[in-house]
């Protein structure tokens, strides 16, 4: 078969294209991406040298690279990871991401109709339900749980989902969705809460908690959800929606405590810092369906997994300092301290 993945240059994408590497060697995998902040050829390494990989530099939305990308390839499966992805940076310019994550995602699904792609699967999020109260820890996300997205990020998201489930029901393009809790792992970009915590921490940098630190995410180990994709995209039933998370919450606070703890770093690098405007409470996904549907289980326990993402930060110093000393650093100031956050302490 021959699959594309777009957005292969980012955190799950790239580890996405490992995981199809080795579990698939049978495969061919084209990665398109734009390249941008958030994108990093370097993660990537040595599959650039792969004969059965090729990357592709280019954006979702644009029309005539797409349509001759697919003209020339002839994919079997498409699986979109390419996103902008940070809620931080949705309040600041949401038109980007209404872009890349909505008009892009249309771009490729008719490239998908007019080339005959047997499946297209889309890499959505548990953040199109919008969040649960914290003193309700009985209620989770289900597949039926209605879309109430809070930030621009979630409303572009749940605006590709539905555009999805359109092209499903008026033109039966064969479609599939992810919905997926918060990952953390390997080659996470450093503004996302666990590697910025890490970074900082090895630093011996103040550590932002926004608010109280008492939201709470439902953590799962990237290559979980590689595993939950990859069944889904090639056996799960066409038109459906598959939540996918292990049913591991914790609050902000407790996991930079454990962040903490592994690294051996005092908590008073802890700062509470401003909240994030229209911050969710609490994230909880129900994974019922892709369970009983598919077999899938998580299998790695938030302990271990936090231990070697800790590993893999310290034994990879190269990849997030060459982006920490990069373009990055600019857009840290304007976010944090422009933003006001780490000005303004609580
Ligand atoms: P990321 O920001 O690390 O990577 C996104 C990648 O997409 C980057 O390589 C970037 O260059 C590329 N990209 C962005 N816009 C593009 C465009 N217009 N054309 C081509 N490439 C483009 O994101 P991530 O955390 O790896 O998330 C991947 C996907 O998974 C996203 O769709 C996101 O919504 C979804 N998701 C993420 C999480 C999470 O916890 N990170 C959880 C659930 C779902
Ligand atoms: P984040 O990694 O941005 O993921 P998301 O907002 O998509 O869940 O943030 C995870 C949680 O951590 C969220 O509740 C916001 C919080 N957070 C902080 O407290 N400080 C930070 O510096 C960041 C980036 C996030």
């Amino acid at each position: 078969m021959n699959i594309l993945v777009t957005g292969g240059a980012g955190f799950i994408g790239g580890n996405f294209v490992y995981f199809q590497r080795e579990k698939h060697p049978e495969d061919r995998v084209v990665c398109l991406d734009a390249l941008t902040y958030a994108g990093n050829l370097s993660t990537l390494g040595s599959l650039l040298d792969d004969p059965m990989f090729r990357f592709v530099k280019g954006d979702i939305a644009d029309r005539e690279l797409v349509r001759a990308l697919f003209a020339e390839e002839k994919f079997d499966i498409v699986v979109n990871f390419a996103a902008e992805s940070h809620v931080d940076r949705s309040l600041e310019n949401p038109e980007l991401f209404l872009k890349s994550n909505i008009l892009g995602t249309q771009v490729l699904m008719d490239a998908c109709r007019e080339f005959g792609v047997g499946r297209y699967h889309q890499v959505s999020t548990d953040e199109v339900y919008g969040d649960l109260p914290l003193d309700r820890p009985d209620l989770f996300f289900t597949e039926e749980t209605p879309i109430h997205t809070s930030s621009p990020y979630s409303a572009s998201k749940a605006s590709a989902d539905l555009l999805v489930l359109a092209y499903h029901r008026t033109f039966g393009l064969p479609v599939s969705i992810t919905r997926c809790s918060n990952n953390y792992g390997p080659y996470h970009f450093p503004e996302k809460l666990i590697p910025l915590m890490i970074t900082r921490a090895l630093a011996d940098e103040p550590l932002p908690v926004y608010g109280t630190g008492e939201n709470v995410r439902d953590w799962l180990f990237v290559k979980d959800h590689c595993s939950a994709i990859d069944l889904v995209m090639r056996k799960g039933r066409v038109g459906e929606i598959y939540n996918v998370g292990g049913h591991n919450e914790r609050t902000n606070l407790d996991v930079v405590k454990t962040v903490l703890a592994v690294l051996g770093k005092p908590e008073s690098l802890i700062t509470y810092v401003a909240d994030r405007p229209g911050h969710d409470r609490r994230y909880a996904i129900d994974p019922t369906k892709i369970h009983n549907e598919l077999g899938w289980l998580p299998e790695t326990r938030f302990e271990e997994g936090i231990k070697s993402t800790v590993e893999w930060y310290l034994e990879n110093r190269e990849w997030w300092e060459n982006i920490l000393n990069g373009d990055y650093k600019n857009d840290y100031e304007r976010l944090y301290n422009g933003g006001g956050r780490l000005g303004g302490t609580k």
